[in-house]
């Protein structure tokens, strides 16, 4: 499975290209299935319909841990490192990981929850959302975790959607130096959600906490005595594994589904060989579970690799900015994956408090979930990697499950800004507007794939039209990544961004019509508009134009955000206007609003032709004013 060389790499692409069954039929061999599968790959990107591995059986799970018993369960699978360094850490082999998933697994069981039930997970990350995430998987519910920073209103709308059972959460999350409530959020949550019959109870915060009787369960009480093996349930390939929802450029977010079969190829395999990682070695993922980097290459990928990795709680600037070099140093990470967002927020502190710390062990460092500027990649580079590790940009997406472009640490060239060249089985297209392809160097267009990989999005829960209209609509034949990209002259990808109402903050994706759809709830509010805008730290800021009245309109915007998406949305400017500008037929001009956001207001050009014209003075006056 592992590419030992650039030469290696190119063959293997070739290969995956002439004969994609071929290619990946001998990869998933090396799994552990119940019943092997004789059928590798059906497709067709109208419908859609994919489907990889399809007659096989297969549990995850049984990858991810028993395969391991044999050769490794005395090996230290995760060492979690908690919020507080003076909070005591733990760490656990593969056979205890094993044992702490079965004791999960057969409480979940004894509850009655098993094949086909949703179960929303809403927790901090300790090592119980792992355990839980896998036991899930273990009896073949469908997991669906919502990242801790959520609002109340937005789980609820992913437990409904989803007809969630149960939910797993805790009672709060100790992030940085702040405490927050947990349960108290689902427990608002759940006044809408009658589909959910448990909620299991984590101690994280020692906080009191209300609990319904018949409903509420201490995760103790629920696991107290569940020891034993559980047996991994045998899932059909296509099976789904888990939903993670995404947001998109219309409407609510919509549930990603991964399988068992395809995702556990394509996970383990890109893990392996992006980051090219050995026997004895210590890879670091910072990303949450509740985003799809932490599903990919924290729960999944490096697990079924048979990997020790670092599992943390905590932020990066906490107690002190040096903390990501601290527990590199502690632990010998040689692999250490992060966001530019952070890369960024890290940088300002200079490079003394890196150069604290012995970082030797350091192999390859790796990025993602946004473009990286050229400054914070030649930082990234120069200082954490001492100039001697690669860097791999990896280039993916929620709905591709894993990663497409990038380079293969230390194996292929490397360029500031650039993921690279797509992984074997990946075939990357350049397209213009009218559907022709780009062949040529240095023009951009969308970026789309003409070829299934294995952890291809399989549908939208509960809304299989809207994946098909989403994704494989814009480019009959293609998936469409919703970005646009430019090949160069050695064939690297630059992806450049999105093309569509969808803004990256600190790599988390929000689509401009959901913040606007919470903004508008606000008692005040006329209406409004949000666009994202070139941020320091975060990559992009959110911006948003309000039109309302009152004095606190600015800050019940805000609010109002908080409350229906979650503190992870709440907009960094609110520009309080006296109008929208808009076309003759009614429609708000964005173009205007992002040159007046990202403060460019001297390049508007003509907008004379505006129903409002005289709007555009008065919103550059207030963006001056409040820059
Ligand atoms: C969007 C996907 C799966 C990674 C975490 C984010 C942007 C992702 C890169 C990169 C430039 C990137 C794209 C993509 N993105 N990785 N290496 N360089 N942009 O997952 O929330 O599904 O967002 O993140 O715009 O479409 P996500």
């Amino acid at each position: 499975m592992k590419l030992e060389s650039l030469n290696a790499y190119e063959n293997a692409y070739r290969r995956s290209v002439e004969d994609p069954e071929g290619f990946w039929a001998e990869v998933a061999r090396g799994f552990a299935w119940q019943k092997p599968f004789t059928e590798v790959c059906s497709w067709d990107f109208e419908g859609p319909s994919v489907r990889w591995f399809a007659d096989g059986v297969v549990n995850i799970t049984e990858n991810v841990l028993d395969r391991h018993l044999a050769s490794r369960a005395g090996q230290t699978a995760i060492h979690w490192e908690p919020n507080d360094p003076a909070s005591p850490r733990r760490s656990f082999t593969y056979q205890q990981l094993h044992d702490e998933v079965c004791r999960v697994a057969n409480g979940l069981k004894a509850q009655g929850f098993g094949r086909g039930d949703r179960i929303v997970l809403y927790m901090p990350m300790v090592p119980e959302l792992l355990f839980a995430v896998l036991a899930c998987a273990r009896i073949g519910a469908i997991h669906s975790v919502v990242f801790a920073g959520f609002s109340a209103h937005a789980l609820a709308d992913r437990i409904n959607d989803a007809g969630a059972v149960a939910v797993l959460t805790a009672d709060g999350v100790q992030r940085g130096a702040k405490t927050i409530p947990l349960k108290p959020v689902v427990d608002e949550a759940l006044g809408g959600c009658p589909s959910v019959r448990k909620v299991w109870v984590f101690p994280c915060t020692g906080e009191p906490v209300g609990m319904e009787a018949g409903r509420d369960v201490a995760w103790a009480d629920a696991v107290d005595g569940r020891g034993g093996v559980c047996p991994a349930e045998p899932m059909n390939a296509e099976d789904p594994l888990f939903i993670l929802y995404t947001s998109g450029s219309t409407g609510k977010p919509k549930g990603v589904v991964h399988t068992h079969g395809g995702y556990m190829v394509y996970t383990a395999y890109s893990f392996v060989n992006v980051f090219q990682y050995s026997e004895g070695d210590v890879f670091w993922c910072t990303a949450d579970i509740g985003w799809i980097t932490g599903h990919s290459y924290l729960a999944y990928g490096p697990l079924l690799a048979g990997a020790t990795q670092v599992m943390f709680e905590g932020v990066p600037t906490f107690p002190d900015v040096d903390r990501f070099w601290a527990a590199c140093a502690h632990y010998g990470v040689t692999h250490f994956y992060t966001a530019p967002t952070a890369i960024r927020a890290l940088m300002v502190h200079g490079d003394e408090p890196v150069k604290r710390h012995d970082l030797s062990a350091l192999k390859v460092l790796g990025t993602v979930g946004e473009p990286i500027n050229d400054e914070a990649w030649h930082w990234y580079h120069r200082v954490v990697g001492e100039g001697r590790c690669p860097i791999v940009d990896t280039f993916w997406q929620t709905e591709t499950g894993g990663i497409m472009l990038s380079g293969l640490g230390g194996l292929s060239p490397m360029k500031p800004g650039h993921a690279g060249y797509p992984l074997p089985g990946i075939q990357p297209v350049l397209l213009r507007a009218d559907g022709s392809e780009i062949e040529a160097a240095g023009e951009e267009g969308h970026l789309c794939f003409k070829h299934p990989w294995p952890s291809i999005l399989r549908t939208t829960w509960g809304d299989h039209e809207r994946c098909r209209l989403t994704y494989f609509s814009t480019h009959p034949g293609h998936y469409f990544t919703g970005d646009g990209a430019k090949r160069d002259a050695d064939g690297m990808f630059r992806i450049i961004g999105r093309v569509d109402d969808v803004i990256n903050v600190s790599g988390h994706r929000f689509g401009t019509a959901e913040i606007e759809e919470a903004i508008n709830q606000a008692p005040g509010v006329v209406e409004s508009a949000v666009v994202g805008y070139p941020h320091d730290i975060k990559g992009q800021g959110i911006c948003a134009f309000v039109v309302g009245s009152g004095t606190a309109v600015a800050q019940e915007a805000c609010d109002s955000v908080v409350e229906g998406i979650g503190r992870v949305a709440r907009p960094d400017r609110v520009l309080v206007v006296p109008g929208l500008p808009k076309t003759r037929s009614g429609k708000i001009m964005r173009r205007i609003l992002r040159k007046i956001a990202e403060g460019r207001a001297d390049e508007l050009g003509d907008t004379s032709t505006l129903l409002n014209p005289e709007v555009v003075s008065a919103l550059v006056l207030v963006s001056k004013q409040t820059a």
